[in-house]
This record gives structure tokens, C-alpha cells and sequence, in this order.
């Protein structure tokens, strides 16, 4: 069974995703960006591949990424999926169909936000290099910019290259033009939701759980 997250970049798919793994943990996240920049980081042939189309904030080959998908989600038994940046085009939405035998998605969840509270959020972001949590400059004393991991108190924290602001307009652009079509496809199933993303996280949260 699947859940899948949608939304534009920086609606808080990978935090809401994080805080539902942490209510519901029979669920297993797999967040796509996760696992190529994993993949970049471990500086695989994948990520050698993919390096540059990701800080340029354009969208991987469908192909490329279903195979590493796959590869990933065999790896996970029976778990049930929480998906988090898949599918992102209709290709890709039609791909993950052909593993409706063992992993038929259940609901899908699109979190609407305006554009710009998305440019803030994602210029302000910052990730641990170790842990991978997620955190906003907002949200550091005095505005002062925080080198340590609060959650692990170990990794650096670091911005990710795709946030700088030319390539956040490019994604904005990509996510109208190529996954925007996507919410249609499930819309017509009868299985997707729209979620309120403006607000406090917890808020948020509250009306995915409600949601779901
Ligand atoms: P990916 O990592 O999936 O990036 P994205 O979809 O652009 O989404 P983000 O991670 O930027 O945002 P988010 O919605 O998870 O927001 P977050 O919770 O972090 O993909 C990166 C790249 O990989 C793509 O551009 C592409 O190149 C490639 N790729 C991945 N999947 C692919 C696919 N299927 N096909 C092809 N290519 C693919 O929150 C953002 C910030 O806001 C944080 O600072 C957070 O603290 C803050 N925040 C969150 N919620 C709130 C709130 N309620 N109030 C205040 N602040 C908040």
C-alpha cells in the first residue's frame, strides 16, 4: 500500500512526511530526493549522473530514478510506502502503476501553499549533512545563523545547492509544467485530497492526519 505526498517544492513534504513516519511507523518514507542526493553523496554512477540536473532544480530521467526507486523499495519487505516527491510526472505516475500487484496506491495527498511562502521557505532552509533533518533559518536564536545540527548535535547544516533563488524559480516552473498534470491523474481516480499547507507545522499536520 501506498500514500503518496504531493505538492509544489518546499510544501513541507519531507516534514509533514517526517512527522507522520513518527505517528504511523508501519510506514516507511521514501522521499525521491533523499535517495538521489544519497546517491550523489556516495558519488555512485547514479549520482555521478544526476549531480547537476538536481542543482540545476530540473527533474531527473524517468527511467533512471523508477529503477533506483525500485531498487529501494525491495529492499523494504512488506513495509507500508509513504511516497514523497514520486511521481512527478504522468509517465512516472504510470510507471509506479505497474507495481499495482504489490504496491497499489491508496490516497494521495496534494499540499496547496502560495508561491511565496514557498520562495521563503525554501531560501531559508537549511539540512543536517548528517541526519538529514530539516529546519528553517527562522527558526534560530536571534535569526543567527546555526552551524550544528540541533537534532543530532553532530552534522553540519548545510543548504542545499537547488535552493539558491534562480533555481527555485526554475523548479517552480518545472513543478507547474511537468507535475501539476500529475494531480489531475489521481484527481480523475478519485483518490487525491487537497491539504492546506499555509501555517504553523503542527497545524498542518493536524489537517493531514484529519485527511488521511
Ligand atoms: P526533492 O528533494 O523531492 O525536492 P522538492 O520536491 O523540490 O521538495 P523539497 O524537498 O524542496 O520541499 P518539501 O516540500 O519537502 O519541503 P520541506 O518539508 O523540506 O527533489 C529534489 C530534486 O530531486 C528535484 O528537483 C529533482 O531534480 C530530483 N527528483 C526528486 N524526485 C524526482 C522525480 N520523481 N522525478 C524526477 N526528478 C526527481 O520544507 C521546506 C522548508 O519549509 C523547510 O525549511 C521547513 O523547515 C519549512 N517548513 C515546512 N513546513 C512549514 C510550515 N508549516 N511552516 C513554516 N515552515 C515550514
Amino acid at each position: 500500500m501506498i500514500i503518496i505526498l504531493m505538492g509544489p517544492p518546499g510544501a513541507g513534504k519531507g516534514t509533514q512526511g517526517d512527522l507522520l513516519v513518527k505517528k504511523w511507523p508501519t510506514f516507511c518514507k521514501v522521499s525521491t530526493g533523499d535517495l538521489l542526493r544519497d546517491q550523489i553523496k556516495k558519488e555512485t554512477e547514479v549520482g555521478l549522473k544526476v549531480k547537476d540536473v538536481i542543482a540545476g532544480g530540473n527533474l531527473v530521467d524517468d527511467d533512471l530514478l523508477f529503477e533506483v526507486l525500485k531498487n529501494f523499495l525491495k529492499e523494504q519487505g512488506d513495509k507500508k510506502i509513504l511516497l514523497d516527491g514520486f511521481p512527478r510526472t504522468v509517465n512516472q505516475a504510470k510507471l509506479l502503476d505497474t507495481l499495482n500487484n504489490q504496491y497499489k496506491v491508496a490516497k494521495v495527498v496534494n499540499l496547496s501553499i502560495d508561491t511565496r511562502v514557498l520562495v521563503d521557505r525554501l531560501s531559508g532552509r537549511r539540512i543536517c549533512s548528517q541526519c538529514g533533518a530539516i529546519f528553517h533559518v527562522s527558526n534560530f536564536i536571534m535569526n543567527q545563523e546555526q552551524e550544528t545540527c540541533p537534532a543530532c548535535l553532530s552534522g553540519k547544516l548545510v543548504q542545499r545547492p537547488d535552493d539558491f533563488p534562480d533555481r527555485i524559480k526554475n523548479r517552480l516552473e518545472v513543478y507547474e509544467n511537468q507535475t501539476r498534470p500529475v494531480i489531475e491523474y489521481y484527481k480523475q481516480r478519485g483518490i487525491c485530497s487537497e491539504v492546506d499547507a499555509m501555517g504553523e507545522k503542527d497545524q498542518v499536520f493536524k489537517r493531514l492526519i484529519e485527511t488521511l
